[in-house]
């Protein structure tokens, strides 16, 4: 058997193995700002790629995971946050006037997003005037080919 062949093969097999293994990069993050009306609520998404797969999480400024807070905040597997209708009296400045940061991590390291401040706004019935609707910055859409490109 040719030489050559050999050494294909083993170049092959130690590109095929750890080498690939490499660490999160943002496929998608959170906008900069949510802002989103009492009645409608808001999600916001997060997701990234990297072998092994990236667990993602939701941090608050001080950097703590997320937890789901009954009837107002939900923080999906997917990585998506969703963020609930509520009445005025249950407003949480702590919650719906904040900062948050989505974070993905693997075994390879660890990314953290830009900052998103949400904006909650109550709905405004007063006659004549529309209530707000959830607006949600879209992601730059060059910017989502750019990263699948790599
Ligand atoms: C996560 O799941 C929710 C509900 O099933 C869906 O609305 C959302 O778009 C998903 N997010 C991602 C990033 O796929
Ligand atoms: C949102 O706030 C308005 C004004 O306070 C209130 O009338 C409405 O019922 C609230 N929406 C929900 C889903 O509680
Ligand atoms: C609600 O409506 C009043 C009267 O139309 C207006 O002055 C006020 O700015 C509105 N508030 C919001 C939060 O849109």
């Amino acid at each position: 058997m040719c030489s050559w062949v050999v050494s294909a093969l083993i170049i092959l097999f130690a590109m095929g193995g750890e080498g690939q293994e490499h660490g999160p990069v943002f496929l998608m993050e959170p906008p900069p700002r949510l802002v989103f009306s009492n009645s409608t609520g808001a999600r916001a998404s997060c997701a990234a790629h990297g072998f092994p797969s990236p667990q993602i999480a939701w941090q608050q400024p001080d950097g703590a995971q997320l937890d789901d807070v009954p009837g107002l905040r939900q923080v999906l597997d997917n990585g998506t946050l969703v963020f609930l209708p509520f009445s005025a009296v249950q407003y949480r400045q702590d919650i719906h006037a904040t900062v948050y940061r989505c974070r993905a991590h693997n075994a390879h390291g660890a990314i953290v997003s830009r900052d998103m401040r949400t904006q909650a706004e109550p709905a405004n019935n007063s006659a004549g005037n529309p209530t707000p609707i959830v607006v949600q910055l879209p992601y730059p859409s060059e910017q989502l080919n750019a990263d699948r490109k790599l």
